[in-house]
């Protein structure tokens, strides 16, 4: 948070429930066409040719984060803080004069989505639509992708993790049209279903996104993806989604493309895939495949966007109140392998085989021995996420058991899999490139949470308001008060 320019909040009772990525929230888009790194420089400065930028708030609750969007980044030139409820749109009209922001910041009591529906038209887009419900935004969805300007960029926050990753596979797909597993990876796995239904929403209006940064902090998901319009790209959309074959006995997880994407020149065709990749049983241990997805298996982030904002973070850290913690977060983020979708973890393979752990460089080390690239994940402080075969990455874990043996049941997924001679001879010696930048640093990667009882609190209590609230009962009404309960739907 910029100290000198900090917006007062302190009227509000609410708060949000993503306040871990305030410094993030300011990194918006300009009007249209632009690219990510286009849209960085558009934001640092103002710039005489850039169109105006908007920014919708649309579940504002105290109009806190308007206010910062207004102060804070200087291409901004309109807000708009958009709560239904008439107690929060009090609040928001409060603080936005105590924050002399009148010009720019203007409260709005209307329900989300009829909001975002009467801003479909390209004259009357924002360029950046933020949305931080408590819990699911999937009602929101819809209405978002199309009140967004062509280029623009929508921030949403999901705090129904446990639904998108894997607790609750029923709602999630009933939410998002994806079925959650429970895995180690699951978070990545949430974030990736969630940007799969968002890429669904937008094709129908023959619109795609393009995601700038998504990450799992804390309790919550938040991501921040551009939003353009192209018939051919929605096409391919097809070949951007796959579902996921996971092992019930070793959690080795198989991607199966949705489509294929055959792109020649200027021919380019996304028939549908040929599968499936596995056989009726897993080839390492026996065990049977549960199935989920879809997820999008494309990048999750723009590598350069992240440089980007680490360059920034870099020149202002005195600026940001969270710097470290913002900063150990983009470094690994930076440092995720793009092209690998999902990963696995340390202590769920060495929970499967009932071993002892391997030393994390060591076992980073022998996959780079063999070939392969091995990175960590923001997303779990144990990822291995590689692009080794499952045969590969259980060979090295065979070959680590020849020198640290185990006593297994003859049945268990682990005898099986310690049954077969490893094809490979692995070696454990630490590389110097093992170490990845971001732990050379000593950055803080994976910090505890900063304050007890640290999370969302309870929803706020609904009083009797205006008609647009009655007319979105069904969104927030009901007198469950957790986020935890909405989880369970
Ligand atoms: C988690 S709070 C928002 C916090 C805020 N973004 C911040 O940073 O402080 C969610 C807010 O959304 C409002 N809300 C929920 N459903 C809504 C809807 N359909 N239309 C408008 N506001 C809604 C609630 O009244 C609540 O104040
Ligand atoms: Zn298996």
């Amino acid at each position: 948070m910029k100290e000198k320019e900090k917006a007062d909040g302190s009227e509000a009772e609410l708060r949000s429930s993503s306040d871990a990525s305030e410094d993030l929230a300011m990194y918006e888009d300009d009007k249209a066409r632009s690219t990510a790194r286009q849209t960085r420089n558009v934001l640092e400065e103002p710039h005489e040719e850039v169109e105006e930028v908007s920014v919708l708030e649309a579940l504002a609750a105290t109009g806190v984060r308007s206010v910062r969007y207004a102060l804070e980044v200087p291409a901004v030139s309109r807000v708009v803080a958009n709560d239904f409820t008439r107690e929060a749109y009090n609040n928001m009209c409060r603080n936005i004069a105590h924050n002399r922001v009148e010009s720019k910041v203007t409260p709005s009591c209307r329900e989300a989505s009829m909001l975002m529906y009467e801003h479909r038209d390209p004259l009357k887009q924002f360029t950046v639509i933020d949305i931080d419900p408590y819990g699911s935004p999937s009602v929101f969805l819809d209405s978002a992708v199309q009140a967004v300007s062509e280029g623009g960029v929508l921030c949403i926050t999901c705090t129904d993790t446990s639904v998108l990753c894997g607790v609750y596979p029923e709602t999630c797909y009933s939410k998002y049209g994806s079925v959650s597993l429970r895995l180690k990876c699951g978070h990545e796995m949430g974030i990736r279903i969630f940007l799969s239904s968002l890429e669904t929403h937008a094709n129908r209006y023959k619109r795609y996104i393009v995601p700038l940064l998504s990450s799992c902090i804390d309790f919550y998901i938040r991501v921040f993806v551009q939003v353009f319009t192209s018939p051919s790209q929605v096409k391919r959309s097809l070949s951007k989604r796959s579902m996921i074959y996971a092992c019930s006995g070793c959690d080795s997880h198989h991607l199966q493309l949705l489509g294929k994407r055959l792109e020649v020149g200027a021919s380019k065709k996304y028939p549908a895939a040929s599968g499936p990749p596995v056989d009726r049983t897993c080839a390492e241990c026996g065990s049977t495949f549960k199935l989920g997805g879809p997820i999008w298996s494309e990048p999750t982030n723009d590598v350069g966007f992240v440089r980007s904002l680490l360059e920034e973070l870099e020149t202002h850290k005195q600026d940001y109140e969270h710097a470290a913690r913002v900063r150990g977060l983009l470094a690994v983020v930076s440092e995720e392998l793009p092209d690998v979708p999902l990963h696995y973890t340390l202590d769920q393979i060495c929970n499967t085989l009932h071993c002892t752990m391997p030393n994390m460089l060591a076992l980073r080390s022998a996959f780079m021995e063999q070939g392969y690239r091995i990175s960590i994940s923001h997303t779990h402080a144990n990822a291995l996420k590689t692009d080794a075969p499952n045969s590969v990455l259980w060979d090295i874990m065979r070959c680590w058991v020849k020198m640290k043996p185990v006593k297994v049941k003859p049945t268990s997924p682990a005898a099986v899999i310690l049954s077969k001679e490893p094809k490979i001879e692995a070696s454990f010696s630490v590389r110097k490139d093992a170490n990845p930048p971001s732990r050379i640093q000593k950055l803080a990667r994976f910090p505890e949470n900063p304050e007890p009882n640290w999370g969302p609190k309870a929803r706020a209590k609904r009083k009797a308001g205006t008609a647009a609230e009655d007319d979105q009962s069904e969104c927030e009404g009901s007198k469950r008060s957790k986020i935890q309960d909405e989880n369970t739907e």
